[in-house]
């Protein structure tokens, strides 16, 4: 194993002084009422400051595993910047796309509340930025403290454009947990070779799926176990006795993955931008799309130590099954120091999978309660099945697809959220239906006939301020498989999941109202079924869709349309001006 770096060629991506108490409010006396009121009157209050940052979408040439190619970028960063809100903050990103594809960005887990128009999915909320336009994202922070994170949300393009979204609580409310030293983001990520558009199509073209990626990386690196990686190892230096935040989010395209650090446990404190009861452990799991933050002592002994990820797979499906390393490297330890592997769970380890996702709890405290709707206004019962339509040009005749109910979602080729807001008709129809066409044992033997799906742009309307209970369930059509399932515009709550067919009868007696998990992005077991409940508060066009990109891309999504209110300020916002046309 090759581990031998100068410290200079490492990213060392560690910021200080956070979350300090300002002075101010200590200061503040019955003395100075009048002078605070003078400032408060004049100024906006200190939590609500405008952000703005620059996007520009351009190519650029990345070299790893020994290939360069021109990959598509943010500013040409890879991964992107960093953008740093606060709670109740408002964020301007002025995106410009200088790219030969038509771009968006979605700001993934900031829930938007009446601005779908900022949400980014291309065709869904917006049109795509075109070459050469702009489009500048207006979002609100309310509510949420923790860690996000933003990607292209069209073609496959978010393989390079991602970055990390931090919003620190506001500045008068601790963490609820030790204050850490120091912290870092840990953004997973997968690579290819070849150029990701292109491998692509050319699957899409035979009716196959594409191979699988060649690395995963850890902030855009793929680490010392992979060719030509000495330039391309992170690190982050840590100082021995002190805590750090470690604020991973998984951003690979297809793999679920396992993390873990040699030598030293990790506390679980947040996932989602939503704050969790903490617990221990030696690893990890984290879907596409989903975000977990952990607090790390540096309390073992100085060294230099590996952080690792690798795929969790327990379905008989392929997947790129490479290890990413990073390095953990305590302050004055020189870089010919060999750092130890972490032990990761087995790649099929589906006990560790659920046990690991049975101890995720929200906080529920008095500040940062577990709002789970207790009485449920709406059952959906979705299932998620692999399938195969007639392709007279594909390679065998018949291409992969995927479907929600059997139904394959349609790409519209305009905004659903403008043809809603504007009632264009003919763009799609409110009949996705509550439940499967026909109900069979969906997690018995393996189904290879009959795969055939229908294929609509159909979404389902939900009433404002109801409350909806979704259970997703599994099926073995072609193959069971876990899927993790992002929804826009809203955290839900995980209040039941299980392996086998969801009993509409025994299952719910079992379900925890109490201090379920919340969060946006949830795993379906392989071969189970996963309930999430959440209230219908936020009106608009929201997207649900495994985060799978392959899956996405096969067409299982679909959207819900939910209402206005009665009252304005229950209302979509009107659109933006510079809102980009189709
Ligand atoms: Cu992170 Cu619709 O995606």
């Amino acid at each position: 194993m090759e581990a031998t770096h100068s410290s200079n060629e490492h990213s060392i991506n560690v910021h200080h002084h956070i979350g300090a108490m300002p002075m101010f409010y200590r200061l503040a006396k019955p003395c100075l009422f009048f002078f605070i009121c003078a400032i408060i009157c004049l100024v906006p209050p200190a939590d609500a400051a405008l952000k703005t940052y620059n996007f520009d979408i351009q190519v650029k040439n990345v070299s790893r595993l020994c290939h360069a190619k021109p990959i598509v970028t943010v500013n040409g960063m890879f991964p992107g910047p960093t953008v740093y809100i606060r709670e109740g903050d408002q964020l301007l990103v002025n995106v410009t796309n200088h790219a030969q594809y038509n771009v968006s960005i979605h700001w993934h887990g900031l829930k938007q509340y009446r601005n779908g128009w900022a949400d980014g999915p291309a065709y869904i909320t917006q049109c795509p930025i075109q070459t050469g336009n702009s489009y500048t994202y207006n979002i609100t922070v309310t509510g949420q403290r923790g860690t996000l994170w933003w990607h292209a949300h069209i073609l496959w393009l978010r393989a390079t454009v991602y970055g990390a979204i931090v919003i620190m609580p506001k500045e008068v409310t601790p963490f609820p947990f030790p204050q850490p030293y120091s912290e870092a983001s840990i953004v997973l990520g997968e690579w290819w070779h070849a150029d990701v558009e292109t491998v692509v199509k050319t699957a899409n073209k035979l009716g196959l799926p594409p191979q699988s990626s060649d690395a995963h990386t850890i902030n855009g690196k793929p680490g010392p176990l992979f060719p030509c990686s000495e330039k391309h190892t992170f690190a982050l230096e840590v100082e021995s006795g002190k805590a750090y935040l470690l604020r991973i989010v998984n951003a690979a395209l297809n793999d679920e993955l396992f993390f873990a650090i040699a030598s030293h446990s990790m506390t679980v404190v947040e996932i989602d931008a939503v704050y969790t009861k903490p617990f221990t452990t030696q690893a990890l799991l984290i879907a596409p799309g989903q975000t977990t933050s952990v607090l790390v002592k540096a309390d073992q002994s100085p060294s230099r130590y590996f952080m690792a990820a690798r795929p969790f797979m327990d379905a008989p499906i392929p997947v790129d099954n490479k290890t990413v390393t990073a390095i953990l490297q305590y302050k004055g330890i020189p870089n010919t120091v060999l750092p130890t592997l972490p032990q990761l769970p087995a790649p099929n380890d589906t006990k560790f999978a659920l046990n690991y996702n049975s101890k995720l709890r929200s906080l529920d405290s008095p500040q940062f309660p577990a709002n789970v709707p207790l009485k449920v206004d709406r059952h959906l019962f979705y299932t998620i099945g692999l399938g195969q339509n007639m392709c007279p040009t594909c390679l065998n005749g018949t291409q992969l697809a995927a479907s929600l109910n059997n139904i394959t979602f349609v790409m519209p080729k305009v905004g659903l959220l403008q043809a809603h807001y504007y009632n264009i008709a003919g763009v799609f129809r409110t009949d996705f239906p509550d439940n499967p066409p026909t109900p069979f044992n969906y997690t018995g033997a393996p189904l290879t006939a009959n795969l055939g799906t229908t294929l609509g742009t159909r979404l389902s309307k939900l009433a404002f301020n109801s409350t909806v209970e979704l259970v997703l369930q599994d099926t073995n059509l072609l193959s069971v498989e876990s899927h993790p399932f992002h929804l826009h515009g809203f955290n839900f709550f995980v209040v039941g999941s299980g392996i086998g067919n969801f009993d509409p009868k025994k299952d719910p007696a079992k379900f925890n109202l109490v201090d379920p998990p919340e969060r946006n992005t949830v795993g379906v077991p392989t071969g189970g079924w996963t309930a999430i409940r959440f209230r219908a508060d936020n009106p608009g066009v929201w997207f649900m869709h495994c985060h799978l990109e392959l899956h996405t891309m096969w067409g299982l999504k679909m959207a819900f349309v939910v209402e206005n209110g009665k009252l304005p300020e229950e209302s979509i916002l009107s659109p933006p001006k510079d809102l980009p046309p189709c």
